[in-house]
């Protein structure tokens, strides 16, 4: 897909990863909604001029999800590109993590994203075309260190992605999946969302700046393509798991003692 004019809606677009997913796509000539629980008008009139829309947003709920996929279609009409990227990291173990914080983490990085598709594969459908985007993680493959909320919620979100691709690729609807590990963005680093084990991600490998992870999710949809892996590493570390799920089921273990441990 060919960015220039294409009416683009970025969740999550208030910082981090999103607000450089937003810069990427303005700057290769989209016209963007910018969705938020906070700083989406900031981070809108930061990017500035009459492309660029803020939306303050709750996708947690599906009438959160309604109510932005219509605001956004009155804005600039019809929706071509839709980015499910905003996500919470909060949860630990069994014990230590809240019934409500389950269902936050299931709410914000899963059933947003099937909320939205909801109410965009309609009109897309009909049209013949439409491109949903979603971030999920290389823990959405792989597992995240000492979180059973996020573990669970990004394979799921991968799981939804595919099967998005799967269901719907044939009536003209493309799906791109973006799976980091460490991005330098407040999620990693502890702001008011730390994601629980931010320090293993940090020490698995580089932690990558969001605008050029934002380079490379843009080319992948210019390219039309499933996967964004901006740690190449992590393609090898999957098709390792699926080859010997015991022994990667141990190294992880591994991994986690030393965690522990340190
Ligand atoms: N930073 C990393 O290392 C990393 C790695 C892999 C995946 N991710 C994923 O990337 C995505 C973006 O995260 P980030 O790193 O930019 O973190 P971030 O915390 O800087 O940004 C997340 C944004 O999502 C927004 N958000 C949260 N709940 C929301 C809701 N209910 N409605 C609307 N917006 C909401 C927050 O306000 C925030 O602006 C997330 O899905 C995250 O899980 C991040």
């Amino acid at each position: 897909m060919d960015l220039q004019g294409k009416n683009t809606v970025v969740t999550g677009a208030g910082r981090g990863i999103g607000a450089a997913l937003a810069e990427t796509f303005h700057t290769r000539g989209a016209n963007v909604v910018l969705a938020d629980l906070v700083g989406a008008s900031d981070a809108a009139a930061l990017l500035g001029g009459d492309r660029v829309v803020g939306i303050t947003a709750d996708v947690s709920t599906e009438d959160g999800n309604y109510r932005l996929v219509e605001s956004a279609r009155e804005v600039f009409g019809p929706i071509d590109l839709f980015f499910a990227n905003a996500g919470v990291g909060s949860g630990t173990t069994l014990a230590d993590t809240p019934e409500e914080v389950w269902a936050t983490a299931f709410d914000v990085n899963v059933h947003a994203h099937r909320w939205a598709a909801k109410y965009l594969i309609p009109e897309w459908l009909e049209r013949g075309e439409g491109y949903f985007c979603s971030t999920a993680s290389a823990a959405g493959l792989l597992a995240q260190i000492g979180s059973g909320p996020y573990t669970l919620t990004k394979r799921a979100a991968v799981a939804f992605a595919e099967w998005m691709s799967i269901t719907y690729g044939d009536a003209g609807i493309k799906v791109t999946c973006l799976c980091p590990q460490g991005v330098n963005t407040e999620m990693l680093h502890g702001g008011d969302d730390p994601i629980s084990g931010g320090n293993v991600v940090k020490a698995a490998g580089a932690v990558l700046e969001p605008a050029d992870v934002a380079e490379q999710v843009a080319n992948t949809i210019e390219a039309e393509t499933f996967f964004v892996l901006p740690h190449p590493e992590v393609a090898d570390y999957t098709q390792f798991k699926a080859a010997d799920p015991d022994r990667w089921l141990s190294g992880m273990r591994k991994l986690q003692r030393r965690v522990l441990e340190s």
